[in-house]
């Protein structure tokens, strides 16, 4: 996000920051919907941000109604691949869309490691995202075992390509990418802005090579331990657009914080 114009967070790429709190297995309807509000508040009078909140299937709704009209899109934390149809306890993209979501989180590190959700389930979801007029946000991400092992990159590179296999274009456009280093989620390690940035500046490329007309525009959010002290840091990275914020947004002071210190001007 580094080169920004001083009246104005968005830099000179275009690329809007972009935050989602992703609150995981977390909130009554009462507590969801109260976090709702004062997210909502707190971000009221900020512009060229876009932020949104992903709370539980549950709570969905009652967080979209509290939100309507409001700068605070929804997001879902995940999606089934198939529109309708006999499969027992899925959620549909086109129900997120029409309980009131905007965005849903595909391949979150923790589905791929609890739920054994594969690179293939990520790219079906992401597509029957898409054709429910969702933005998906395409988690990606390496174990600190592949990073040890010297595999980041080619790991990262593994599941972006399956993500967007199959996708035209005007798809990719619509799409976002999380880069969420496992060994950094919900440890208070966050990478560092040089690691972050090595693996955004890499996944920029790889969707260049495929989309080049699409890879300039697209947002990559960086996820993992970020918090109201470390964003300003890594936002200064030039391919770092925003962040996906799990274990800091479950409290409005700190999720609004993230968000005024990772979007206001340099
Ligand atoms: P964390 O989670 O901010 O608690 O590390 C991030 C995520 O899982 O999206």
């Amino acid at each position: 996000m580094a080169a920004q114009d001083p009246t104005t967070s968005t830099t000179t790429t275009g690329r809007r920051p972009f935050f989602c709190g992703n609150w995981k297995l977390f909130g009554t309807l009462a507590e969801s919907t109260t976090l709702a509000t004062e997210v909502r508040n707190g971000v009221a009078t900020l512009r060229d941000v876009d932020v949104a909140v992903a709370p539980s299937f549950t709570a969905i709704h009652a967080v979209a109604k509290r939100l309507e009209d409001g700068p605070v899109a929804v997001a879902a934390q995940d999606c089934f691949w198939e529109d309708k149809g006999a499969f027992t306890g899925e959620v549909a993209p086109g129900q997120l869309a029409d309980a009131g979501c905007r965005y849903v989180i595909v391949g979150h590190s923790e589905r791929r490691q609890l739920m054994g959700e594969l690179d293939a389930a990520v790219n079906l979801k992401a597509r029957a995202a898409l054709r429910a007029g969702l933005q998906p946000i395409v988690c990606v991400g390496e174990t600190l075992a592949e990073r040890d092992a010297g595999e980041t990159l080619g790991r990262v590179q593994a599941q972006l390509d399956a993500a967007l296999a199959g996708m035209a274009p005007a798809d990719v456009a619509r799409c976002l990418i999380a880069y969420e280093p496992v060994w950094a989620i919900g440890t208070g390690r966050n990478a560092t802005p040089a690691q972050a940035e090595e693996v955004h500046r890499f996944i920029r490329a790889r969707v260049a090579a495929q989309f080049p007309g699409e890879a300039a525009a697209l947002r990559i959010l960086y996820g993992g331990s970020v918090k109201p002290d470390n964003i300003r840091a890594l936002m200064a990275e030039d391919d770092v657009d925003g962040g996906l914020v799990g274990g800091a947004s479950l409290t409005a002071e700190s999720f609004v914080r993230i968000v005024k210190e990772g979007s206001r001007p340099w």
